[in-house]
């Protein structure tokens, strides 16, 4: 196989080195939007090259010669970015894409790395790959439009993989939750979210490239978790005072359980189906 990735950050590196051992019967090619980077990712790949996949000669270029490419794109910065950047990054390299096919007669498999947010809020409800999308103005809108561009796509295989929300090394749950110790929030904490060890993002997109997956599959861990729960068990388990949560849930705030039954029947088995089984909340956090 003669794989690009394109987009390096979180998931497109943990992917890179999952990948490692395949070398040299894979042909990897790793792209980055920064000159700065290429020392960093070389050692991992056959060839980097900077690459902003709005750009279509320097797309054309990373995906010459590729029988596969993974996108694991991602705004650039810390910053939030707003819905038009949102836009920039996703929609229009996906159109950028589509004028190219043509001239990549090789590349025969399209993975990209969307996101549970294009389902919107289901009133905690379960959602699976079977469920319209009802995502919010802006972000979710987006990145809906950018999994119809790839859908539309007709000769070519294409797999879309929904992730639920990132944490692992790099992005510790706890640390991220710390801040909350003792704060009044507004709400109960109902609202579900589901969560996804990068691990397990890295390992269903090797799965998908493998066995050929298509069409669109959810990839979360097998416990959706109320955001009571999860801040509560993760300060209890810091040893921190726990969030005090105020009442009066907002109208929307639900959130929605996401089914990963698909992703079982192709055959994946998570890593880390829980947070807990994960260390997340291991007890070595304690002081
Ligand atoms: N993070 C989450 O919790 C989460 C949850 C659900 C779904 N997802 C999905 O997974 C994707 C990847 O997430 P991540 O956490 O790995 O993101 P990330 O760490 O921000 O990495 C995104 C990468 O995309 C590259 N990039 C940005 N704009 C580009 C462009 N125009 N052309 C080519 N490459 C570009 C950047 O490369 P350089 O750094 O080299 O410039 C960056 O490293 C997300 O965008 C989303 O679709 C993520």
């Amino acid at each position: 196989m003669d794989l690009t990735i394109v987009g390096c950050g979180y998931v497109g590196l943990t992917l890179a080195e999952r990948l490692q051992p395949r070398r040299p019967k894979l042909t990897l090619k790793l792209t980055t939007t920064s000159s700065e980077r290429l020392e960093q990712l070389s050692p991992l790949a056959d060839q980097v090259e900077v690459c902003d996949a709005t750009d279509p000669t320097q797309l054309l270029s990373a995906l010459r010669k590729s029988s596969s490419a993974v996108f694991c794109l991602g705004p650039k910065g810390d910053r939030q970015v707003d819905a038009n950047g949102y836009r920039h990054t996703f929609v229009d390299s996906f159109r950028c894409l589509k004028t190219l096919l043509p001239q990549l007669t090789d590349l025969r498999q399209i993975v990209y790395t969307s996101s549970c947010s294009v389902y919107g809020d289901a009133q905690g409800g379960w959602v699976d790959e079977q469920t319209p999308p009802k995502p919010s103005r802006g972000h979710g809108d987006v990145l809906l439009e950018s999994e119809q561009l790839l859908s539309d796509i007709g000769d070519r295989r294409v797999c879309i993989l929904r992730l639920g929300a990132l944490y692992g090394p790099g992005r510790d749950l706890d640390r991220r939750l710390r801040g909350l110790a003792g704060l009044e929030r507004p709400g109960s904490g109902a609202a579900y979210s589901n969560w996804l060890h990068v691990a397990d993002a890295a390992g269903a997109l090797e799965a998908a490239l493998s066995a050929e997956w298509d069409g669109v599959v959810n990839v979360v861990n097998d416990e959706p978790i109320r955001l009571r729960d999860l801040v509560g068990r993760s300060l209890r388990r810091q040893g921190l005072a726990t969030v005090r949560w105020l009442g009066q849930e907002e109208p929307g705030a639900g959130g929605r359980r996401i089914r990963n039954t698909r992703l079982k029947q192709l055959g994946y088995q998570l890593q880390h189906p829980s947070l807990d089984q994960s260390g997340v909340f291991a007890a070595s956090q304690v002081p």
